[in-house]
């Protein structure tokens, strides 16, 4: 993380957020249960033409170490999923004057997240890439379209909020704003950037699948995400099969990082929105800006419209 930061600020000014998976301490996992989770793996590790690693590895444990590294860069923006730290964390974090942002799937995680005394709150609409952030109640249940969430949480909470999931072009963009947002935090969006870590067949994967090719599954990590569908996503999606979260997680890095080296897209986790299809390839920078460009058109054409013209 500190390299990292060190990097950012060597190459701008601007502000930067730090993002972090925050959650309660995992449940200890039995150790019968983890071998059986890892054993299940083997006939993609032999598909792979690869051995399984011998022993299953662990997830790590690097929260209070993140937590330290971040007050000791201090970011404009701290912004995070899964849960809300501890208050003496959060207070700890607003103290050293960093932005604060919570990631919500529902108007009772949003009031949860303000009462906690977040400086904003990110709502997460189903249509989003990537692991769904929710806290409270069951993930299946907390699917509320971005179009539904936003207006929902904007009336709920008295912080700002950033919309999140679908927002691919100029034309989310200026939705989401009219529905209330200050902002749009956008992913899939920024997946075929040159500057994206997207690998080879996750790149193919995203140009060549349609739009009703995307599933929530929690084959890759045991906490539901959304992605590009492929066979383990759907083998894997069993809680018979794998291991609870964030075992599971741990237990497919290796996998997912060979099936990208080998070229096998079927392996790996293909996180993505349901806008994918909407995402283009380029510079980073030119993706923002023809955003912000196809927004303001479509948010004049929108006033046309309302006008009569
Ligand atoms: C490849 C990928 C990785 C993601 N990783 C994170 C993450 O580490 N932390 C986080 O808060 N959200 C993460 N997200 C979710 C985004 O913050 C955001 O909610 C989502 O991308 C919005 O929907 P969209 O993908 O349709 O733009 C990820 C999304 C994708 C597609």
């Amino acid at each position: 993380m500190r390299k990292d930061a060190a990097h950012i600020r060597s190459l701008t000014n601007r502000p930067f957020a730090i993002n972090l998976f925050v959650e309660p301490k995992p449940e200890p996992i039995d150790t019968g249960a983890l071998r059986a989770a890892h054993e299940r793996l083997r006939p993609y590790y032999d598909e792979l033409g690869l051995a399984l690693p011998a022993q299953p590895p662990l997830p790590p444990d690097h929260f209070a170490g993140q937590i330290e590294a971040l007050l000791q860069i201090k970011p404009t923006a701290f912004s995070f999923t899964f849960g809300i730290p501890q208050p003496d964390i959060l207070n700890a974090v607003r103290s050293a004057g960093i932005y604060t942002i919570g990631t919500a799937t529902t108007v009772e995680e949003a009031a949860a997240l303000e009462a906690a005394g977040v400086d904003a709150v990110c709502a997460q609409g189903a249509e989003a890439g990537g692991h769904r952030g929710t806290f409270l109640g069951d993930p299946r249940q907390a699917l509320i379209g971005t179009l539904a969430l936003v207006p929902q949480v904007v009336d709920a909470v008295n912080v700002p909020v950033i919309a999140a999931g679908g927002i691919t072009d100029g034309r989310g963009l200026a939705a989401v704003l009219a529905l209330g947002a200050v902002a749009a935090q956008c992913g899939t969006a920024f997946l075929r950037a040159h500057e994206a870590g997207t690998s080879a067949p996750y790149r193919a994967a995203l140009e060549n699948a349609r739009d009703d090719e995307t599933l929530l599954t929690t084959a890759f990590s045991g906490r539901l995400a959304r992605g590009i569908r492929n066979r383990f996503s759907i083998e894997m999606d069993d809680p018979q099969k794998r291991a609870p979260y964030p075992y599971q997680n741990a237990l497919t890095r290796d996998l997912r990082t060979k099936a990208a080296q080998a070229g096998n897209a079927e392996f790996l986790s293909l996180w993505a929105g349901q806008a994918f299809s909407l995402a283009r390839a380029g510079a980073a920078a030119q993706i923002v800006r023809q955003m912000l460009d196809d927004a303001l058109k479509a948010s004049e054409g929108a006033v046309k419209v309302l006008a009569g013209e």
